[in-house]
């Protein structure tokens, strides 16, 4: 199916025509859509879907989600009004995620589920020939992600990816191109994290996330530590070995009733790992940080890289200024540099104004589609998260939990 749109981003007609896509006929444009069912529409899934309603933001783009599908768990009129009343083009709403893969109007699923369905509904979805777009940790355990990546393999012709924003923020696009040009010489050690606060509150009250059940044993590594590794891993920076330091700092919270319950993911882990360049095969120190608890830190994401020809750093918190440092000898500088809107996939957003966690949203669902339509992404660090790197995550939150319950470094990856 396809759409034309006039130049004023007007729809015009439907038409089903593959042979006239992405060709321009007298100032009309033919433009592929990809037909999308949403299963789990919380947070996330409310994300994906404002960036699908913002689509004519990205002028440049020869591909678009349509939203035709939703599943949630809760039916209840208010919960589905919101998507109901800003998307015009769902057909089916369910409560039963089989019955939205067995819709063939859908082509390609986002699930946004607590981790312990992650398996069962991106294995559903595979085998019903849907692309996918998974949200982290893309299972709830190793076991869990085996499984995944085993009926990914299963299904080469599907498109199968993961989310995580923050490698699209105008800044670690440019250190996606130093790693890339070779900016920084012989790394001399990398540091990411990311850093929360709200759990600082004796009184916040326990929910899924803060449940191994539904969480996972990995707490805020697996929550948190998907993020935290995507520059590193795109970046062929992988970890050999760990040794994790994990703290459970409320051991119990409320429940909805204001109850005191166990309370036993891990607030906090702090890991640091040798890590190999595999470029160079060159072994630094990576030190990675997931915490729930870090006073102060409402949702700080943060990369720091040091290097002998260059350095840079950027976090969340000061989101539009890119910290670098380039030595050639003489006086070592940290330059800030006012980023803008420098992105992957071209914007209306003027080049001065600032950039926010939703555009991030935006132009990693861009890179998402981008690289369904064109067999490759644009560049290196634009494409979401691939199966691989899912797979190093588990390999390494794995030999994290190992490490800290036998106070002893792992072996991660060989
Ligand atoms: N990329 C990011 O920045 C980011 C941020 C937060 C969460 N996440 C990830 O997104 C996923 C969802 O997290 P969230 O914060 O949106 O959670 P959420 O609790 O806000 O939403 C989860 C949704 O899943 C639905 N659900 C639960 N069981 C279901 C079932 N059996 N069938 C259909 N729907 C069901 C719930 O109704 C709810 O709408 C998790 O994997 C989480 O790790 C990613």
């Amino acid at each position: 199916m396809t759409v034309a749109i006039d130049c004023a981003g007007r729809i015009a007609y439907l038409w089903d025509a593959f042979e006239k896509k992405n060709a321009f006929t007298d100032g009309w444009r033919y433009m592929k859509t990809l037909r999308f069912g949403i299963i789990g529409c919380g947070m996330m899934g409310r994300e994906f879907a404002s960036a699908a309603a913002r689509w004519f933001h990205l002028p440049g783009m020869a591909v678009r989600p349509e939203i035709v599908a939703i599943c949630r768990r809760n039916l209840s009129p208010e919960n589905v009004h919101w998507f109901r009343d800003n998307i015009p083009t769902i057909k089916q709403v369910t409560d039963d995620f089989r019955e939205l893969l067995d819709n063939p109007d859908v082509e390609a699923v986002y699930i946004s589920v607590p981790h312990n369905l992650h398996q069962r509904f991106y294995c559903a979805a595979l085998e019903a020939g849907k692309h996918v777009m998974g949200e982290k940790p893309f299972g709830i355990d190793k076991r869990a992600s085996d499984a995944i990546v085993a009926c990914a393999g299963k299904h080469p012709d599907l498109f199968v990816r993961c989310s995580s924003q923050f490698m699209f923020f105008p800044a670690v696009q440019r250190i996606g191109r130093m790693i890339e040009a070779g900016a920084f010489g012989t790394i001399i050690e990398v540091k990411a994290g990311f850093l929360h606060c709200s759990d600082l509150d004796p009184a916040k009250p326990i929910n899924w996330k803060r449940m191994v059940e539904y969480n996972g044993e990995y707490g805020c590594m697996g929550d948190l530590g998907p993020h935290v590794c995507s520059v590193p891993f795109r970046a062929g920076w992988v970890p050999v070995n760990v040794r994790a330091v994990l703290s459970n700092i409320m051991p119990e919270r409320p429940d909805s009733d204001g109850r005191m319950v166990p309370c036993r993911t891990w607030d906090n882990a702090t890991l640091l790992c040798e890590a190999r360049d595999s470029r160079s095969g060159d072994i630094f120190p990576l030190t990675l940080r997931t915490q729930r608890i870090c006073p102060g830190r409402k949702n700080d994401w943060y990369l720091e890289i040091l290097g002998t020809k260059a350095c840079a750093k950027f976090s969340t918190t000061d989101a539009n200024t890119l910290g670098v440092l380039e030595y050639t000898g003489g006086e070592q500088r940290w330059q800030k540099i006012a980023m803008g809107q420098e992105v992957p996939f071209e914007s209306i957003t003027h080049g001065i104004f600032q950039f926010g966690v939703s555009d991030a949203i935006l132009q990693m669902w861009a890179g998402f589609l981008y690289e369904f339509d064109k067999g490759r992404s644009l560049t290196g660090f634009s494409g979401t998260v691939t199966v691989q790197e899912t797979t190093l995550w588990h390999q390494l939150f794995t030999a994290a939990l190992e490490s800290h319950r036998t106070g002893s470094v792992v072996t991660v990856s060989s």
